[in-house]
Parts: structure tokens; sequence; C-alpha cells
């Protein structure tokens, strides 16, 4: 099998945990390259259901190895906690989950910073999950960073945590006037997780490079979406990795010369958790609609997500940052019911018309969708098993999706549990 990156295609949950999920057995490791526990990947199986934060989606297949690559930062109490999670449902990691002795540790001044900086921004605020994620990339790239492998160190970590704490404690006294941490509870509280996660710390590189030479198979699981990326998407609205495919070298320690394919998940419309500009976001009654037939609830926070048509000029983007062969359309059936259905094309900002998606911020948030509009199916497509089945209005939304992406479709997905989804030829 080739070696193949799995990204979103919009702004996060696309059905990115379905897609890896169904994809694992073909495969022998599945790994995650950046984000963290801001992630909440479905998986739906019968009754069961898992959400994953951390932990690669291929974990429910017995004996294939999970990697937490180096890209990634890691809570170790959502980690532990989601082990834990996954013991009570039968599942066990053990000897199969590996965690980057590189990968960065999250700490509980990552979470509060996270938190309180998005109070004061009040209306201007990100909407981040407040799990810490962009103060930990924060301190990464300005080289003040804690890694598994300093955590493993008690010189290292010692000194490296007393550094972190006497800077943090004056920003949080003097910013937010917040007490600020004791050094002797989070040293005791990491050392006690540490002792509990130190036997999947290991060198990842090394693994996966043997893996490679071995000719094994490799999912690359991409968190979050390529317009949350930090440097190709809708910047400030952003999280704080790159979440596009080429993120998956740095953030695995695998070189782009040993990836083969890159695979685009897309919902057949569009959601975003969080603030920022919405192009084709609904008006209210439809974002009533498809958010409740969808079940358009954030995995991580429960938030509700916002809800608007496909965007296409969105998606080109995506296609072109990602280097795109092919996309999983996931959630075609939430749109079963509609009488007509529109695909945005392009937008309109002052008389001028813009087919490439445009990065400034103000553009995006003024801007008036150019629509298409199509004709709905309004049958049940959740029951369907092949792309010849669905009926034809369906067909012809998808023929006109690869159409204006001028890229193949390489699965649909109609339902949440892993069966309901088919392959096209
Ligand atoms: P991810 O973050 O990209 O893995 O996506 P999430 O898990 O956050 O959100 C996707 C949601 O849609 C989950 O609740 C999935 O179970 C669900 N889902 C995935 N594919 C389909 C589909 O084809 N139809 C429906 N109705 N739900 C789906
Ligand atoms: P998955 O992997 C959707 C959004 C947040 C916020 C912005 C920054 O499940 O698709 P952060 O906490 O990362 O600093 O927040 O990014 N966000 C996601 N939105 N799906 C996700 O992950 C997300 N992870 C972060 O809502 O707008
Ligand atoms: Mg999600």
């Amino acid at each position: 099998m080739p070696n193949i990156v799995v990204v979103g295609a919009q702004w996060g949950d696309e059905g990115k945990g379905k897609v890896i999920d169904l994809l694992t057995p073909s495969y022998n490791y599945v790994v995650r390259y950046q984000g963290g526990n801001n992630a909440g990947h479905t998986v739906v199986s019968g009754n069961e259901k898992f959400v994953l934060h951390l932990v690669p989606s291929g974990v429910l297949h017995k004996n294939k190895i999970c990697i937490i690559g180096p890209g990634v930062v890691v809570d170790p109490k959502a980690l532990i906690e989601e082990i834990e999670m996954l013991k009570s449902k039968g599942i066990d990691v053990e000897g199969r989950l590996f965690i980057s002795e590189q990968a960065h540790v999250i700490f509980p001044y990552h979470r509060t910073i996270d938190e309180l900086k998005e109070t004061k921004k009040g209306k201007a605020k990100i909407g981040t999950t407040k799990k810490g994620i962009g103060p930990c990339y924060a301190d990464k790239v300005a080289r003040s960073g804690i890694r598994m492998v300093d955590l493993l160190n008690d010189e290292v970590f010692t000194k490296r945590l007393k550094e972190n704490l006497s800077e943090k404690n004056a920003i949080l006294k003097t910013l937010y006037d917040f007490k600020g941490f004791f050094f002797d509870e989070i040293h005791s509280l990491y050392i006690g997780y540490r002792d509990r996660i130190k036997k999947y710390i290991v060198d990842t590189t090394v693994m996966l490079d043997e893996a490679v030479r071995k000719k094994k198979s490799i999912v690359f699981e991409g968190a979050q979406g390529t317009h949350l990326d930090v440097d190709c998407g809708t910047y400030p609205f952003v999280t704080s990795s790159n979440s596009t495919a080429g993120g998956a070298c740095a953030g695995s320690g695998v070189g782009p010369t040993k990836i083969d394919k890159v695979v685009g998940v897309v919902k057949a419309y569009t959601t975003r958790v969080g603030e920022g500009p919405f192009p084709t976001e609904f008006p209210g009654d439809l974002m009533n609609e498809i958010r409740s037939r969808g079940g358009e609830y954030g995995a991580t926070t429960g938030r509700p997500r916002r809800c608007g048509w496909f965007d296409a000029c969105l998606v080109r983007r995506s296609i072109i940052v990602n280097g795109m062969k092919e996309i999983a359309v996931t959630k075609l059936d939430v749109l079963d019911k509609l009488p007509s259905i529109k695909i945005c094309t392009a937008y309109k900002y002052k008389d001028k018309i813009y087919e490439n998606f445009p990065s400034d911020i103000e553009v995006l948030t003024n801007c008036e969708p150019i629509y298409k509009e199509y004709k709905g199916w309004q049958k049940d497509t959740t029951t369907i098993t092949s792309y010849i089945k669905l009926p034809s209005n369906a067909k012809a939304y998808l023929r006109e999706i690869e159409k204006l992406l001028r890229t193949k479709i390489g699965l649909i997905s109609v339902g949440q549990d892993r069966k309901q989804a088919f392959v096209i030829e």
C-alpha cells in the first residue's frame, strides 16, 4: 500500500476519523503528526462510538501500530484519560501505542493562558478549544518548551519547569492579575503522569524509518483542517500548527520522498467551530436544520458548529496547498431532504470577482458568495452501498464537485457508521 496522508480540506470535523478508521485495515501504522487534544475524531461502529483526541483513529483495529509524532502537543492528563477510556471499551493499546520523545508537553499554565487570553480579547477572540494548544506551540517556537524526552530527565525537567514558571507567573500576574502556579505542585503532578506514560515514549523517527525500510505502509492522520493551518489558513482564525499535508513530514520525522498520496476529506457542505470568516454560512433556519440533521456539535467542546453551503473556492485552495489527488466526500446523507442545494464557485467584493481564495480577512468577511444552484434528490441515501445506486441528482451534485475541484472523488460516506460508506472504483 502507498503511504498516504489524510487531511481535512475545510475547517476541521470533515469526518477524518471515520475515513482513517476505514483505511486502517490496509495499513500497518497510523501516525498523528500535529495538533493535540483540540482534535475530536469520531468513529462509530454499531452501537459503539469512540471520540479520539490524541490517539490515532486506527487504534480500534487490533495489531495496528499507532504513533503520536514529534509535531503533536500532548496533554498527558488527556492522554491517560483517553487510554483508560479505550481500555474500558476493550481496546488495548499496550505494545502498539508510541509517543515521540520530541513531542511537546502541555502544562496547566498553557491551558490557563489560552483561556485568559481569549477572555481578554472579548469579541475579537479566536474561539479556541482552550486546551492550551496555542500557548504550547508558542513555547516550542520560542525554544522554551518542554518535550517528552525532557520529562524523562529529572535534572532537565526541573530546570526547564522552573524557568518556565518564573516567566509564566510574571506574565500571568502582570497581564491577567492571576495568582500563578507552584513548582512543587506541577512537578509532582507531572512526575506522576510521566511514570504512567513513560513506557510509550520512544524515538518514533527511528521506528518509522525501520517501517519504511521494511516496506510497511503508513497512514498519516491530519487533525483540524486546511483552513485552520497556521500558514495556509484563515489567519488569525486558525490553530497553531501545520494541519496541511506538508505538516506530515516535519511532524512525523518521515521525509517527503516517502509519501505517495494525499487524500482530502470534505463534507458535502461546510462547517466551522469558533470565530472567523465563513462566506457561505447559512442564515438561521437552514443553519438549525442542517446542524440538527448532521449532529453538528463539536466532538471536543460540544459547541454548536456553524454550517453553510459547500464552498468550491475554499476547497480548490486545499487541493492546491495539499497536493490532493483524491477526495472523500462525507455526510452526503445530511443533504437528503433539501429541495435545492447551492455551491459557491467564487466571491464578489467591491465589484471584484475572486475565483481564488483570498487571504485578506476583510475581503473574506465581507464578500458575497457567488452560487450555482442544483436540484436536491430528496431521497434517503443512508442505506446506499454503491455510487451507481445514488439518486441521479446526488450523482449530478457529486460530479459537479469533481468538475469544480478538478479532482476525483474516491470515497463517499452516507452515515456515521463504518458500514455507511463506499469506494468509487
Ligand atoms: P473529524 O474531526 O474530521 O474526525 O470529524 P468529527 O468526528 O469531529 O465530526 C464528524 C461527525 O460526523 C462525527 O460525528 C461523525 O460520526 C459524523 N459522520 C462522519 N461521516 C458521516 C456521514 O457520512 N454522515 C453522517 N450523518 N455523519 C457522519
Ligand atoms: P478536528 O481534528 C474543528 C478550531 C477552534 C478554533 C481554532 C483554534 O476534530 O477536525 P485551538 O484550540 O486549536 O487553538 O483553536 O481552531 N479547531 C478545530 N475546529 N475541528 C478541529 O479538530 C479543531 N481544532 C481546533 O475551534 O476556531
Ligand atoms: Mg473533529
